[in-house]
């Protein structure tokens, strides 16, 4: 716990202080940029005091000799301004989009590190959310809205002081309109700021329900539900113009009131300071232009606050899921030794047989509420065959989840080679694992690459080969540029039965010593499942193979079935042994063969 409490820095406010290790490497370009601002706050000041100069020298009756020095001046500081203006925004973009890469980096490389049940908790788009758009406006916070409001805030400190030291009692009146103001604009920003959220909260929804449209189309076809859609659909998008327009109605009157300020604060001036006219001009024009300008800083001003507290938000999601820790991490000794999934030792690694043992083990999903698996044991040697059969929700992939260690056991222990596989990294365990889902997963990228997700290193020979293993030659060769075929997001552009077969040629290129395949024969015609059972036959072979069955018909030639009904191994044997038996596995596989007879009398 103490170690929580001294190595993060934290502020009283906003939770901004998490941010800083981001700016640390940023430091100079944070120097520059601040450096710039006041600068660039200074000659802002500046301006409006060498206009007084050549009003009150040059038309309020002095001499002209100073003219050109005024003028080189005068150019000088208007140049300098500029100048000063471009480095600093130069340093604030590098700030901008270095921060921004390093957030998304962060968070990226982190998400990598949780395990299944983060995913299971938090959705696709709540997670693209924080990736992409919450670090992105992060990054302006600290780099624009930074900029912006130490700039204007230098002007109105720099401008207050200028004033105060020309004329007290005429400063302190224009000063006195300030706090008005700047309660004037708190208002508004609030009332804006609610209405942009709210704006932003149904835009959100919108792009929910567009892309469940878009998604699920198919199914909203055959519920012959577009009219409720479509209604949900017009009924967000019309609650958006309502609030937009509102928001509209709210940034007019903001408008109209920060002309009113500036005018006020201009009254104030001419009113009170006409009686300087007559003898300093440049000294009365000088007070009108701070008084007129004063009010667009502060405006600026509070709206960087108001950016401050709305991104606070943003900053708070995104360091929650930087500081979630994994339900499944290796322990720092093993990281010690196995290095973790950046940077992992392999020269450590120590090579794996293959030998799988349950011991008593215990297991309830995180976020369920019933245990899946109670004092379950088991031993797999290396090079069995194991078959996983069982009705759905049965806990067969559970067991699989297990072997590969996405979850851990809530009680007991899963070994492998006799060991706790927490004693060992779950890299180390991965790269000897190869598991094919229950849905077939491929990246986008030609049909090549996702092979070579297997082994980088495979040759065309290898991949030649390994699609032959399974019969997946034909696949490739059916596709218009072979296997340099672009698959589409997900894979999408193949066939649930084709991904299978391509997934089977890349265990294989991996070579694993331990093979999980959830079997998802259900989805595929019978030559398809007839290739993939003979893909199955051929890639078990040498390994250890944990195969979950739906079709009995494929696991015949096991070495063991297991027979599980809720979460409990009810039979345990060989094919024939478990038939005799006429117990569990018998009813189960009697009452397949009947539906399937039943199926092909009825076909
Ligand atoms: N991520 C999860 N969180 C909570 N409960 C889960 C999760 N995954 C599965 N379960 C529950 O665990 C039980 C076993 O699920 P499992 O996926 O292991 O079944 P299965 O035998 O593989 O079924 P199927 O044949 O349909 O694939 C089910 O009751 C299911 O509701
Ligand atoms: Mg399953």
């Amino acid at each position: 716990m103490k170690q929580h409490t001294t190595d993060t820095v934290r502020l009283p406010f906003f939770g901004i202080g998490k941010l800083l290790p981001y700016l640390k490497n940023y430091k100079k370009a944070v120097f520059g940029m601040i450096l710039g601002c006041l600068v660039g706050s200074l000659v802002d000041i500046g301006v409006p005091l060498f206009q007084r100069y050549a009003l009150n020298h040059f038309i309020g009756g002095g001499t002209m000799d100073t003219v050109v020095l005024f003028v080189i001046l005068y150019l000088a500081l208007i140049c300098g301004g500029a100048l000063v203006n471009y480095v600093a925004c130069i340093f604030s973009m590098q700030i901008e989009v270095g921060v921004d890469k390093d957030l998304r980096n962060a968070a990226f490389n982190h998400l990598q590190t949780l395990s299944f049940s983060y995913f299971n908790q938090n959705s696709v788009g709540y997670l693209h959310a924080r990736v992409m758009s919450d670090t992105q406006k992060i990054g302006a916070l600290v780099s624009w809205t930074l900029l912006d409001s130490l700039w204007q805030l230098g002007y109105v400190i720099g401008a207050v002081i200028v004033m105060l030291a020309i004329n007290a009692r005429l400063a302190l009146l224009v000063i006195a309109v300030l706090p008005l103001t700047v309660l004037l604009f708190s208002v508004f920003q609030r009332g804006l700021t609610r209405a942009n959220r709210e704006i932003r909260e149904i835009n959100s929804q919108i792009t929910g329900n567009f892309n469940e449209g878009i998604t699920g189309a198919r199914t909203i076809k055959t519920l012959v539900v577009e009219d409720t859609m479509e209604r949900a659909f017009v009924s967000d998008t019309s609650r958006i113009r309502r609030r937009a327009i509102g928001a509209a109605r709210l940034r007019g009157l903001f408008a109209v009131t920060m002309n009113f300020a500036s005018s006020l604060a201009l009254a104030v001036v001419l009113w009170k300071g006409g009686y300087i006219a007559k003898t300093q001009i440049g000294t009365f024009s000088m007070f009108m232009s701070y008084a007129q300008g004063l009010m667009e800083p502060i405006r600026w001003v509070v709206d960087a606050i108001s950016d401050l507290i709305t991104t606070q938000v943003n900053i708070e999601r995104l360091t929650k899921l930087l500081e979630t820790e994994s339900d499944v991490k290796d322990a720092p000794e093993v990281v010690e030794i196995y290095g973790d999934c950046f940077t992992p030792k392999k020269e450590n690694w120590e090579p794996i047989r293959g030998d799988i043992s349950f011991r008593d083990v215990t297991f309830r999903y995180p976020d369920g509420e019933e245990t899946v698996l109670e004092h379950f044991s088991l031993e797999i040697p290396f090079g069995t065959n194991v078959a996983i059969v069982g009705e759905t929700g049965a806990g067969k992939s559970t067991l699989a989840n297990l072997i590969c260690r996405f979850y851990e056991p809530t009680e007991g222990q899963v070994l492998i080679d006799g060991r706790d596989a927490r004693e060992r990294s779950q890299l180390w365990l991965h790269s000897a694992i190869g598991y094919v889902l229950q849905t077939p997963h491929l990246f986008s990228g030609t049909l090549r690459e996702n092979l070579l997700y297997g082994n980088p290193d495979a040759t065309e020979a290898d991949i030649r080969r390994a699609l032959d293993l399974v019969s997946a030659s034909e696949v490739a060769d059916r596709l218009e540029h072979g296997l340099d075929t672009d698959v589409g997001e997900g894979g999408d552009l193949l066939s649930t039965g084709e991904k299978q077969l391509i997934s089977f040629a890349r265990a294989i290129l991996a070579d694993p010593r331990i093979l999980v395949l959830d079997e998802a024969t259900a989805s595929v015609d019978t030559i398809t499942e007839q290739k993939i059972q003979s893909a199955i036959d051929t890639i078990i072979r040498g390994r250890t193979s944990i195969v979950i069955a739906h079709r009995l018909s494929t696991v015949q030639h096991a070495d063991v079935i297991l027979a599980v009904h809720h979460g409990r191994i009810v039979e345990q044997g060989r094919h024939d042994e478990l038939m005799a038996k006429r117990g569990y596995y018998y009813r189960l596989y009697t009452r397949q063969y009947e539906d399937e007879a039943t199926k092909s009398a009825l076909g």
